[in-house]
């Protein structure tokens, strides 16, 4: 089954090209404007009724939800919130159930945490959407309605492919909600366009892989790593720092760049990397000046960097290309170097990238 790939983390992070190929399968509509869904089982009329929205969700699933958020919150100015399910289940967050729409996001389908959050909103009365991956799971089979990922099983239990096809509707659903909205047709057809492009961009990113893997050696031996970004790419600074973690053991955290003055920016050292997100941008300057700040006080910095944007001579030890690319797509494009950093990381450091200690894939008790 593993073919000619080392482990089924490889694997999946090499079939994402395929995998989000399948998410998007018919689900764009005719004049290529905007995203359909079979299963939301909400007129249009409902969508437009709703006011605001809560994202709940676990872990890597937690991180896709505060993507969402911002794209939603971007192209339909929509206000959203996105709560750990594990918290929202107890916390006993005011809800007005008439405008408000709960979407719970869980690849698996059975994370217990998401299923509570879930029972929860709905005995609030919330009507209550989800995005799983596992067809008739018990997730999917209670929610009103939802979105299947369809990415394939995954085995690794570091969860790659599933984030991203989650990304992917995310976006979609942001376009979806704004063109219901505000959105013009032209932005619509172009979101539509970069959503497309996604299989293409992914696979010339996942093209770097030797590169990456020749990055993973000169750092597999630290023991901190600091990932930072800002916007959207904050969430894959999370992302990047919880793969890290997960399958490596090396003690990472993932933050916006500028709260590094606030507090982590006392950890930087020669043994302590720092992952940047730089792309073009409103914030690029401000970036480039929270790596100085790291450089200054002798932190090594991996750049993950748009193609073609300069930086400042020698401010990055390492630097990893990524496409130029709409908004909508930039986070899941992001994603990619990071899981290869990763993977490449625990693998040079010999680790069961495949079965982490002490993780199981699908988190049934509480
Ligand atoms: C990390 C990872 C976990 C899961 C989390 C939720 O790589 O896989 O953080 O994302 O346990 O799982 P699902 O999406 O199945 O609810």
């Amino acid at each position: 089954e593993l073919g000619d790939y080392a482990h089924f983390m490889q694997k999946e992070i090499f079939e994402q090209p395929d995998a989000l190929e399948n998410t998007m399968r018919g689900r764009f509509s005719e004049d290529g404007s905007t995203a359909q869904f079979g299963g939301l089982n909400l007129n249009a009329d409902e969508l437009r009724n709703v006011d605001r929205i809560i994202l709940c969700a676990c872990g890597t699933a937690w991180h896709a939800c505060l993507v969402t958020k911002h794209l939603i919150e971007r192209f339909a100015r929509l206000p959203v919130e996105v709560d750990y399910a594990s918290e929202f289940r107890y916390r006993n967050a005011p809800l007005s159930p008439t405008n408000t729409l709960c979407l719970v996001m869980s690849q698996s389908g059975e994370t217990i945490d998401t299923l509570a959050a879930l029972r929860e909103a709905k005995r609030k009365g919330l009507r209550v959407l989800a995005v799983t991956n596992v067809v008739g799971s018990t997730i999917a089979r209670e929610a009103d309605g939802g979105i299947y990922q369809h990415a394939g099983p995954e085995i690794g239990v570091a969860s790659t492919k599933a984030f991203t096809s989650q990304l992917l509707i995310g976006a979609m659903l942001a376009l979806y909600l704004a063109r219901l909205r505000t959105m013009s047709f032209t932005d619509g057809a172009a979101a539509v366009a970069a959503l497309r492009a996604v299989p293409a961009l992914i696979r010339k990113t996942l093209e770097q892989a030797p590169r990456i893997a020749e990055i993973a050696t000169r750092y597999a031996q630290v023991t901190d790593m600091l990932f930072l970004g800002r916007l959207a790419l904050f969430p894959i600074a999370l992302e990047g720092a919880l793969k890290l973690k997960e399958i490596s053991y090396i003690h990472a955290e993932g933050y916006p760049a500028a709260e590094l003055k606030h507090g982590p920016i006392a950890l930087i050292s020669p043994d302590c990397p720092s992952v940047f997100f730089v792309t073009r941008g409103e914030l690029f300057s401000k970036v480039v000046s929270s790596m100085q700040e790291v450089k200054a006080r002798g932190g090594p910095i991996i750049a993950i960097c748009t193609e073609g944007l300069e930086l400042p001579e020698k401010l990055a030890d390492a630097r990893i290309d990524i496409p130029d690319c709409h908004e909508a797509i930039l986070p899941l494009v992001a994603t990619i170097p990071v899981q290869l950093l990763s993977y490449e990381i625990a693998k040079q450091r010999g680790c069961d990238v495949d079965k982490p200690r002490n993780l199981a894939k699908s988190v049934t008790v509480e």
